[in-house]
This record gives structure tokens, sequence and C-alpha cells, in this order.
């Protein structure tokens, strides 16, 4: 292949980039299709788009393509794979075939004797016995809990911060995150206009002191955080930090939003840091990440005092998350299906970060044994964009650091999801075939 070859296709693409055949924020057409038209080879056109990524006129997103570049929003990072041949290390869910048969038996028993009440609009964000039972999910693993009044219902965590962000603040305000955080966060201040600030972190997550510097120099109304497995870091916050940050949330003038989602992974109980200030702090828990992200299944606790504020604002977005949902949810959190299913989860991804932690012992990593994911501080011979693309080509789908913060460099990280691929073997696989590729050069290895 000749280099003038791929920097001619380059030029026609950019040609069409700036003339407004290819708009801002559109897919590119798929190398083979391109390359048909073009008559080249989707090598050349894969070579041209990786020289117009590096003139940031394009942005490649694993599994879903290359984007002219314009706006770029920050969901994109929320993968999925597009051939039954990619490994999947992107998308952060629970391994499913574990969890099939035990959601149909559920289903099959909510909806066999499905009472007409469940079929019907309701008052209140959510039926008694779902918020019960969510009580009963969040209490199991560190929140202190009594009164199921408190409990709301929401279509996924993902709805429930996209709620309070609604209910408390306003656009412009600002809101505190982890140094790096869970994208979806940064896509809900993007879309709402809010500011971010990211506030530093150790091995301990967010630090107290930082928090009370930024609650001061920046005023953000909430701060938000992952005070288990925290994505993408995977750091989980001892107690005694978590005590350290809710005493510098009890002074401040902010509110607490914790997303404790992975909560479920922790290997001993840690209260939740919402225990320590429940007049000022809204927990998070949802059923995603134990048994199906298809549920949609999440519980908001709030303050007493704000109940009704955050049940106006669900009955305003969504009316109310789907009863039919939340009865297998109910169904199997009462059953104790759904604890057996968490554990199950949490076994498969110890087993994982025991063989996946082992390859990678060159390499500086962060997780916990019971961790989905692991963060990995990548070599200097590789730049973490090119380190993604590289490996897409090789079907490997990891997330690059740049996803997890507003500053897209950073960091120079990847993160791997170890449960999303369903078969042992061929995470196994997958697995070795990632730390081959840390350890190749950047040269040795672009197809590009
Ligand atoms: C920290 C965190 N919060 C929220 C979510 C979204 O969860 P859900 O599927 O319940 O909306 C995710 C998903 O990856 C996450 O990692």
């Amino acid at each position: 292949m000749s280099d003038i070859k791929f920097r001619q296709i380059a030029e026609t693409i950019e040609a069409r980039i700036n003339t407004g055949v290819y708009p801002a924020n559109t897919k590119l057409p798929p190398h083979r299709v391109l390359a048909d038209e073009l008559e080249t080879t989707p090598t050349t056109v894969s070579k041209a788009y990786k020289l117009l990524a590096e003139k940031n006129k394009v942005e490649s997103f694993i599994g879903r393509g290359t984007f002219v570049c314009g706006d770029s929003e920050l969901e994109t990072v929320i993968q999925a794979p597009e051939d039954d041949a990619d490994y999947n290390f992107s998308i952060l869910q629970p391994c499913l075939k574990h969890n099939v048969l035990p959601l149909q038996a559920a289903f099959q028993k909510t909806y066999a004797t499905l009472p007409s009440e469940l079929l019907g609009y309701i008052e209140h964000s959510g039926h008694l016995a779902h918020r019960q039972a969510g009580m009963k999910w969040a209490a199991e693993f560190g929140l202190s809990v009594s009164d199921p009044e408190q409990i709301l219902l929401a279509s996924g965590a993902q709805n429930a911060l996209e709620i309070l962000i609604q209910t408390y603040t306003k656009p412009g305000d600002c809101i505190a995150v982890e140094a790096f955080t869970y994208p979806g966060m940064l896509s809900i201040a993007n879309l709402l206009g809010r500011r971010i600030v990211e506030v530093p972190m150790d091995d301990k997550g967010m630090c107290p002191i930082a928090l009370k510097q930024t609650i001061l120099s920046d005023k953000p109304k909430v701060v938000v955080i992952v005070p288990s497995h925290q994505n993408p870091t995977g750091v989980t916050m001892p107690k005694a930090r978590r005590e350290a940050i809710a005493k510098v949330i009890r002074a401040g003038d902010i509110w607490l939003l914790e997303d404790d989602i992975y909560g479920f992974l922790n290997e001993t109980i840690i209260p939740a840091i919402s225990n320590y200030i429940p007049e000022k702090s809204f927990h998070i828990t949802s059923l995603s990440k134990a048994i199906s992200p298809a549920l949609r299944c999440a519980f908001i606790k709030a303050p007493k005092s704000e109940v009704r504020r955050v049940g106006a604002c669900i009955r305003t977005s969504i009316w109310l998350a789907s009863p039919l949902n939340f009865a297998v949810a109910t169904q199997l959190i009462n059953s104790g299906e759904a604890f057996a299913m968490a554990n199950k989860q949490k076994q498969l991804a110890t087993q994982r970060q025991t063989f996946a932690t082992k390859q990678f012992g060159f390499l500086v990593c962060s997780s916990q044994p019971t961790s989905y994911h692991v963060w990995i501080q990548l070599p200097e011979h590789w730049r973490q964009e090119h380190f993604v693309m590289e490996a897409k080509n090789q079907q490997l789908l990891v997330s690059s650091g740049g996803y997890f913060s507003q500053q897209s460099d950073k960091s120079n990280h990847i993160r791997l999801s170890l449960m999303a691929i369903d078969d042992e073997q061929r995470f196994q696989q997958g697995i070795v075939l990632l730390a081959d590729l840390i350890k190749g050069g950047q040269g040795s290895h672009f197809l590009f």
C-alpha cells in the first residue's frame, strides 16, 4: 500500500466533510463501503480515517464506527459490539448467561398472577411493595433505611441521576464529581447545561480536603460520588474516608448523590456515606449490575423532607417507572434469588479478576478483588486513543481513559469490563490477546 494512496483518500474524505457531504456528528460509511466506492482497500480507508482522527476531523468509537467531529457526545462510550467475533471488554454489565434462567422463572411466576392494579397509573412514585423490596436490597449492602416512603423508584440509575440533577441544580450550576467519573454523569451535565468540576482522588476515593476547597471555590450544588468499585478507577472508599467526606458535606451548602450501584460487590459491608448525613443525601442503587440492565429498576433513598419534591420530578419526567418490571424485581428480592444472583456474579468477578490481574502483572492496575472492571495505566509506548483503535482492529473492544473526564488527555488509561463476555475460554483468550498487545510496541502492531 503506498503512502500517497491513503493520503489521497483522506483528502477526499476531508473535502466531503468541509463541503457538508458528511455533516458534523454523522457516521462515516463503513470501511468496506467506502473502499468499494473509492476503488481502494478497507485497510487504506482505515489508514485515512486514522490520519483524519489525528487531525481531529473524525472520531472513532468502539462498536459504533467513525463519526465526523462536532459536538462529541459522551454517551457514545456505551458501546454495543456489532460483530460476534468481538471481545467485549467495554460494557459494564453482569455475565448475563447466569441470569437468564432465574429471570425467566421470575417473569413467569410474576406474570402468571398479574393483579390488574399493576397495569394502571398510580398516584405515588411506585407501589409500596416495590419500595419495600428496594429498601431490602439497599439495606443488605450498607444503607440505613427503615421507612419505605423514603424509597422512590426510577428507570435505572441513569434516570435517577438525571432526575436528581434536574431537581437540585439549574442550568449553569456546578456539579462536583470524582477526578475520573462515570461518563453517563458527564452526559447528563452536557445535556442539561451544568458545569462539571472534577475533584482530586487518591487510592481511597475523593479527597475530603479537595472537596472542601472545591465547595469554597466553585460552590457546587451537588457532589456525585460512586463509593464502591468506582467507575472507572475501581477504588472503594473505606469507612473512615466515607465519614470524612460526610463531615465535609454536612458543613457545606451541598447535596450528596451517592451512586452505590456496585455496592453489592463489596467484600464486607461498608456503611453508606448517606448513613452519616441522611438529611443531605440521596442514595441510589440499581439492579442493572447484579441482575440485568434491561430491567431498568433503580431505587432512590431521599431525605424525608425531599420525597415529595423528587416524586413530583419523577412524575413529570416518566410518570412512574414500569411497575411490571418492579414486580419481577420484587419477586426476585423477596424470594432471595436476587441476592443469590448478585453473589454468583461476585464470585465470577473474583475469578476473572484473579486471571486478569495475573496476566496484567507487569502493569499498574487499579481494581478490587471483586470488581467487575480494571483500570489500567498504559505503558509509555502506548497512547490511550491509539491503543483503543489498535485493540479494535483486533476485535478487542475496550474503553479509553479519555471518556471518563472532561479533559480527555488527563490520563493514559483504559478501562476493561471483565464480565460482559459470557464464555470463560473466550474471556481468557481475550485477556491474553490484550496483555500481548499492551506489551507489544505501537509500531509493531499498527495495521493502519
Ligand atoms: C456508576 C454508574 N452509575 C450509573 C450507571 C447506570 O446504571 P443503570 O443501568 O441502572 O442506569 C452506571 C452504568 O454503567 C454506572 O457505572
